[in-house]
C-alpha cells in the first residue's frame, strides 16, 4: 500500500515538473562540443566521489590522486574550441572549479587534513549548484539548407510528422 502511494505520489511529481518549461539560459553548442561538456561533468562527478570516498578513509593521498586530474589540466585538454562559443560567465566559473580543485589536491598533500578538504569541497560544490542552476545545453540546429538560416525553436519542442 505504501509502495503504490509513492508510485503515485512519484508520478504526480514527475507529470508537474514535465510540464513546466526549462527556463535556464541555453547554451547551443554542437554535438561534439555537448559531449565533451558531459564528459568532463562525469568526470567532476566521478572525481567528487571519489574524493568523499578517500576522506572516509582519511586517505589524503588518495583525495590528490582523485582531485589532480579534475584541475586545471583538464582545463586544458581542448577547451580552446569552446572559449568561443561559451559565455564569458559560464567559462569563469567553469575555470574557478577547475582552480578549486587543484587547491584540494595541493592542500590534501600538505596539510593532510580532512575536515579542511571537506570545507573546500562543499564551497567548490556551491559553484556547480550555480552553475546548473542557470545553464541548458541544447545542440545547435544545422540549417536545413545552405546559407538558410532557420529560426531557432529553442523552446519548443516540435514533433514532425512525416
Ligand atoms: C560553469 C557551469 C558548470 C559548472 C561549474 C558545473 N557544471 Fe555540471 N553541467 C553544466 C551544464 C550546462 C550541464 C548540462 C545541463 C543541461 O543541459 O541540463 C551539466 C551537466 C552535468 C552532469 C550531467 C552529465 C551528463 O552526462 O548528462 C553532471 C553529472 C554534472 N554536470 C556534474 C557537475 C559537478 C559534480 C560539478 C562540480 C564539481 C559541475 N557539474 C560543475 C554546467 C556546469
Amino acid at each position: 500500500m505504501k509502495k503504490i502511494l509513492a508510485i503515485v505520489l512519484s508520478f504526480i511529481t514527475m507529470t508537474a515538473t514535465a510540464n513546466e518549461i526549462d527556463k535556464r539560459q541555453v547554451l547551443s553548442i554542437t554535438e561534439i562540443q555537448r559531449n565533451h561538456v558531459l564528459t568532463e561533468m562525469r568526470a567532476f562527478l566521478a572525481g567528487t566521489q571519489g574524493i568523499l570516498d578517500a576522506l572516509l578513509r582519511e586517505d589524503m593521498a588518495a583525495v590528490a590522486k582523485h582531485a589532480r586530474p579534475l584541475g586545471m589540466s583538464m582545463a586544458h585538454k581542448g577547451e580552446d574550441h569552446l572559449k568561443e562559443v561559451l559565455s564569458k560567465e559560464f567559462m569563469h566559473l567553469g575555470m574557478s572549479v577547475h582552480k578549486d580543485f587543484d587547491q584540494i589536491a595541493a592542500d590534501a598533500e600538505s596539510l593532510k587534513d580532512p575536515k579542511h578538504t571537506l570545507r573546500q569541497l562543499s564551497e567548490s560544490m556551491k559553484k556547480c549548484v550555480a552553475c546548473h542552476a542557470d545553464y541548458q545545453i541544447r545542440i545547435k540546429e544545422r540549417p536545413a539548407r545552405l546559407g538558410g538560416a532557420q529560426p531557432s525553436h529553442n523552446q519548443h519542442q516540435h514533433q514532425h510528422q512525416h
